[in-house]
């Protein structure tokens, strides 16, 4: 039915009497209503309201077959919206128990036999408004809660947005690209998938391993930057940019923030426990944080930067392949180097070293 014109409306009229019906029908289209069906057996219109249900029924409640009431059960079954469909009673029966009965088994209004045309027209315009408005105020409330969920998108964007420009802005002064953050975000992602991770998380490992490093903004240029070994002192203000990150993102009620920061945090600790700021070991560390740690140590050392040139992808994947149940989760370096085409071998480990450089 279309809300804006009540005379499209679909209506059954339901009586055994087929003069009765054939009046009823007759009164209506005369009043321009243009669907108007007719049932002298109930049980055929409960078959046909199944699949069209009708936007008022015009109901006798006398009925051999099938009387009024049970019509009037089935038909509320059936349909999942039974209150906002009218039915009105029309019956010749003027016992108050009778009309309790059916007002209180989902009726809406009641019409006498003999019917007078005037007040079939009244009533059924009247219902039929009624359930007009309904409509449009569902129509209305489905708009709105189409808006708000577009909305609601558009500001999941942007935050994501945020977050992606604060994570290159921590990487801004050593790599002005920003290529890094987003190849870590990529192939984290890609890594998590590899390891059988449910789709949901995937994504939020490719979000939150974009702010692996967010707190490098608290890392001085001249440390950031600083070609060769760093002092005692600068090591532990370079190691700082874990807890500092992880103060950035921390109290965030998104599951995607609370992965950014354990990544921000832990990825930096070692398999065997010699890694910061905790020194976790094996499991103790968040599987986010395990992938982020190969997939970014490979990054970096395949990528040049200014105190250090750009390895071979051979020399890298030798390299977390020796590190593998030292600084590395084995089954991670294990399903990192098949990513990249490569079998593990079975014996390659080494100790983890780390002189606060970044990822080596
Ligand atoms: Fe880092």
């Amino acid at each position: 039915m279309n809300p804006k014109s009540i005379h499209d409306a679909k209506i059954a009229v339901v009586d055994d009497e087929t003069a009765n019906v054939q009046l009823l029908q007759r009164i209506l289209k005369l009043e321009g209503y243009t669907d108007v069906s007719g049932y002298t057996d109930p049980r055929e219109f409960l078959d046909t309201c199944r699949i069209l249900p009708p936007d008022l029924v015009l109901l006798d409640l006398m009925m051999p077959e099938v009387n009024g009431f049970e019509v009037l059960k089935r038909f509320q079954e059936s349909v999942d919206d039974f209150d906002y469909r009218p039915v009105m009673i029309i019956t010749s029966d003027d016992d108050r128990d009778t009309k309790q009965k059916a007002l209180s088994s989902g009726a809406r209004d009641f019409l006498a036999k003999p019917v007078s045309p005037v007040e079939v027209r009244l009533r059924v315009g009247n219902l039929l408004q009624t359930r007009s408005l309904q409509l449009e105020l569902q129509r209305h409330a489905e708009r709105l809660e189409e808006r708000v969920r577009s909305r609601t998108v558009e500001l999941e964007e942007a935050r994501l947005e945020i977050l992606e420009r604060l994570a290159l802005a921590a990487e801004y002064r050593d790599d002005a690209t920003g290529e890094h953050t987003r190849r870590v975000g990529r192939e984290c992602a890609a890594l998590a998938e590899a390891l059988g991770l449910p789709s949901d998380q995937v994504e939020d490992i490719r979000r939150a391993a974009l702010l692996h490093d967010v707190g490098k903004i608290a890392v001085p240029d001249s440390i950031l930057l600083k070609q060769g070994s760093l002092a005692e002192d600068e090591t532990e203000k370079m190691r700082e940019h874990t807890t500092v990150g992880a103060s950035i993102l921390s109290g965030s009620r998104f599951p995607m923030m609370r992965i950014a920061e354990e990544i921000a945090l832990h990825h930096h600790e070692c398999w065997d426990g010699s890694g910061y700021p905790d020194g976790l070991k094996g499991d103790q560390i968040p599987l986010a944080a395990r992938i982020t740690s190969v997939v970014d140590v490979f990054d970096s050392l395949t990528h040049k930067r200014v105190y250090k040139r750009a390895w071979t992808t051979e020399e890298a994947l030798d390299e977390i392949e020796r590190l593998a149940g030292s600084k590395f989760d084995p089954v991670v370096v294990e399903v990192f180097l098949r990513m990249h085409g490569r079998v593990a071998s079975p014996n390659a480990s080494k100790p983890c070293e780390d002189d606060g450089k970044e990822a080596g």
